[in-house]
């Protein structure tokens, strides 16, 4: 019998979006768009037709600009060519009744100067995370980047309006702002990544501008309920970032003051690492931002069927986003329904080119065939 009355199964409105239901597929890098261009083709297709039965999808990291890329292999949302490979991915997802929004992503200081003819990647000021980025030469060493001048800052929300229109245009039904796992705007937030002395840095209310000014710049070229973002507050120790006392203030202030947008929602990630030790971390990230957050709140990271149904149950998030559960599993509100066993992933080709440990994995059904 399928159990179809769980949390996690039920229909949830987004905005003026109805989903399916709460099982949302969290963004994850592939590293497949292996071509010049830096762009999705037929694969992509198919992978994303495979999970479209997730309440949403929300893609892969997807570079905003060249300057954005930080990865080998990754997907851009920034050229005409770009935005018209994506049409076939949000058309086959929408011919599934699937719901599809894009991550518009700069990894800031997390790049490589190979990436950039020898130029130095682009940060809040010039700090090194002290990190590895994956080159197309492997993996190497960070390097300090260089601080931006504010025209490159006026260039990168420009960059993040023009991906969001481009998105539009791609047929997505919304975007997700990436300002998490110390890529570029956490790299702002953070005391520890942010030394500048002008409005962009200093008072809590400066290193959290240039989010909202991305915010402001997207809303003029698409509705604010289709705009998304992430944050994770208690990262710490990974991808360069350090927490300081400052840090939970920080998304304390982020996330009120977000209840002055209409936005699709708010996801934000539970600690990636123990941080029972960390000076400043807050442990429990949905419950202290449950009663701050007053629109959809996604919550992720470690979630299996039964704590994800318990935290919508318990009133602490409204929908919850799976990651690796949803790389080996398409079919992942499927398998909760029937309470099936998960297939394991295979972690050796989550960033490798090609068929292999992307669009194999099969559904419930083709698993039963077999
Ligand atoms: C292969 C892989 C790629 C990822 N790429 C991204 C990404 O592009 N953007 C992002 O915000 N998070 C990325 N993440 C983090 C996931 O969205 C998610 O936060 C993490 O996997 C924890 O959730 P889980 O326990 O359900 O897997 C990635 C994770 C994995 C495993």
């Amino acid at each position: 019998m399928k159990n179809t009355d769980q949390p996690l199964l039920q229909p949830i409105k987004v905005g003026d979006l109805t989903l399916r239901n709460r099982v949302w597929m969290a963004p994850m890098t592939r590293s497949r768009a292996a071509n010049p261009a830096k762009k999705v083709f037929e694969l992509h297709d198919e992978y994303y037709r495979q999970r479209a039965t997730a309440g949403l999808i929300i893609t892969e990291g997807s570079q905003v600009s060249p300057q954005a890329v930080g990865y080998i292999n990754t997907p851009g949302i920034y050229s005409e060519a770009q935005t018209e490979a994506w049409k076939s991915v949000t058309k086959a997802v929408h011919e599934e009744g699937g719901h599809i929004f894009i991550q518009l992503w700069h990894v800031g200081r997390m790049s490589h100067p190979d990436f950039h003819n020898g130029e130095l990647p682009l940060s809040a000021s010039a700090t090194n995370p002290h990190s590895k980025s994956y080159t197309p030469e492997g993996f190497k060493e960070t390097v300090a980047a260089k601080a931006m001048t504010l025209a490159e800052i006026k260039q990168t929300i420009a960059d993040f309006k023009n991906a969001a229109k481009n998105a539009m245009e791609a047929g997505f039904d919304g975007v997700e702002i990436h300002s998490s796992n110390g890529y570029l705007f956490h790299q702002f937030f953070n005391g520890t990544s942010n030394h500048r002395t002008d409005e962009y840095g200093g008072s809590i209310e400066n290193r959290a501008r240039i989010l909202f000014e991305v915010i402001e710049a997207i809303k003029e070229v698409m509705p604010e309920n289709r705009i998304g973002l992430r944050l994770n507050p208690s990262l710490n120790g990974v991808f360069g970032m350090t927490m300081d006392e400052e840090t939970i203030p920080t998304f304390d202030y982020i996330i009120k003051k977000l209840n002055d947008y209409n936005l699709a929602y708010l996801h934000l990630s539970e600690p990636f690492t123990d941080v029972s030790e960390v000076p400043f971390a807050e442990k429990n990230i949905a419950k202290r931002y449950r009663p701050i957050f007053k629109g959809t709140l996604v919550i992720n990271s470690g979630f299996d069927q039964e704590s994800g149904n318990r935290v919508i149950e318990d009133g602490d998030a409204d929908a919850v986003a799976f990651g690796k559960p949803f790389i080996s599993n398409p079919d992942l509100p499927e398998r909760f329904a029937e309470n099936a066993s998960l297939a394991e992933w295979d972690q050796s080709t989550f960033y490798t080119v090609g068929e292999k440990g992307f669009i194999d994995y099969p559904s419930l059904q083709e698993a039963k065939v077999d």
